[in-house]
């Protein structure tokens, strides 16, 4: 059945950007070829950063070269300018997510300019990926407040998601950076953006510090929103944005989702599996409710599938 709910999958890249143990290309490979196996359309690889700011994606080439692609699959990459942008495409990327934010403060500590600086380096990039025919994502973090800044103004996050998507940016995933926003002041930032872009072109990127991502989640889908980022096993974090915890897990909203009647393409079972694998590999538990949950069902002793 075709989906009705688009999941962008971000644990590859906004899961693991934040790890401080190394984690081997490998397991970052079979991580995004088992989460595809399990029903994710889009599965956001890797990021074309400086290896200074962001060492866990130094190995973003490898990435791209290495990568099973799935039929029907896409695997975008995070450019944040265009050097980025030209190495991205040389490795195979064919679609791609530049990012900004809505606060100045976090735009400095995170890609070291202002807010009108890094719409200016995202212009050749727009240009760039036009003529080589490779889509445009763009993100706006701190959509409703900055660890650096405080809270952000809805008219700022409408104001810069508005300059993105005159430049071309197919979606505009807003960011819940740390994870601070309740369905109210979602809500009230969503009211501000859809004044200026099509909910369509929307996308809910909350990150779940005060448990209140779900929550968010259900507020922006009922303003009309349908496409959703994600971590599997609820990984993540920004390494500039101190404190601030994971996505929403992927298998948390698998499960709102079904739960509503919607279709999202995913086998929830198979999502738990491997989200039960990366805890594994990361030494943890997983980070998702559903997830533990539907593991605590287990048979005892039983085998684990094999993999
Ligand atoms: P800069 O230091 O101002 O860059 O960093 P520069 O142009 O002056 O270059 C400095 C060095 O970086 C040079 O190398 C460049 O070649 C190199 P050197 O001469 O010193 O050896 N360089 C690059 N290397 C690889 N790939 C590139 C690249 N560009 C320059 N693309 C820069 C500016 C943007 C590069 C840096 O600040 C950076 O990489 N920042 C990335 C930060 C990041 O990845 N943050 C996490 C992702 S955002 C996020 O998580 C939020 C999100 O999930 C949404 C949400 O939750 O809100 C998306
Ligand atoms: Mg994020």
């Amino acid at each position: 059945m075709t989906p009705t709910i688009r999941i962008v999958e971000v644990g590859p890249r906004d899961g693991l950007q934040n790890e401080a143990q190394v984690i081997s290309t490998e397991t970052k490979l079979e991580l995004i070829d088992r989460l595809a196996a399990a029903g994710l359309r889009t599965v956001e690889a890797t990021a074309f950063v400086s290896p200074k700011w962001v060492p866990q994606m130094a190995d973003h080439a490898e990435i791209m070269q290495r990568l099973q692609r799935r039929a029907g699959v896409s695997y975008p990459v995070l450019t944040p300018n265009l050097k980025g942008f030209d190495a991205a495409v040389a490795a195979g990327a064919t679609e791609v997510a530049v990012f900004a934010a809505a606060s100045e403060g976090f735009s400095q500590k995170n890609i070291n300019c202002s807010i009108d600086e890094s719409l200016e380096r995202f212009t050749p990039v727009f240009k760039a990926a036009q003529q080589a025919s490779v889509r445009v994502r763009a993100y706006v973090s701190c959509v409703v407040a900055c660890p650096y800044d405080g809270p952000t103004a809805p008219e700022k996050v409408s104001e810069v998601a508005a300059r993105l998507h005159e430049l071309g940016s197919y979606e505009i995933s807003l960011g819940d950076t740390i994870g601070v926003g309740t369905p109210a002041s979602v809500s009230r930032m969503l009211e501000a953006v859809a004044k200026k872009v099509p909910v369509e072109r929307i996308a809910g990127h909350y990150h779940d510090t005060y448990g209140m991502a779900v929550a968010n989640v259900f507020a922006s889908y009922q303003f009309g929103v349908r496409t959703f980022d994600s971590s599997v096993a609820g990984l993540g974090g920004c390494p500039y944005a101190r404190g601030a915890s994971g996505n929403v897990a992927t298998e948390d909203l698998i499960y709102l989702f079904h739960g509503l009647g919607e279709q999202t393409g995913v086998n929830l079972e198979a999502l738990v599996e491997v989200a039960d694998w990366i805890s594994s590999s990361l030494q943890r538990p997983p980070n998702s409710r559903v997830a533990k949950a539907m593991l605590a069902k287990r048979v005892p002793n039983t085998p684990r599938p094999a993999s």
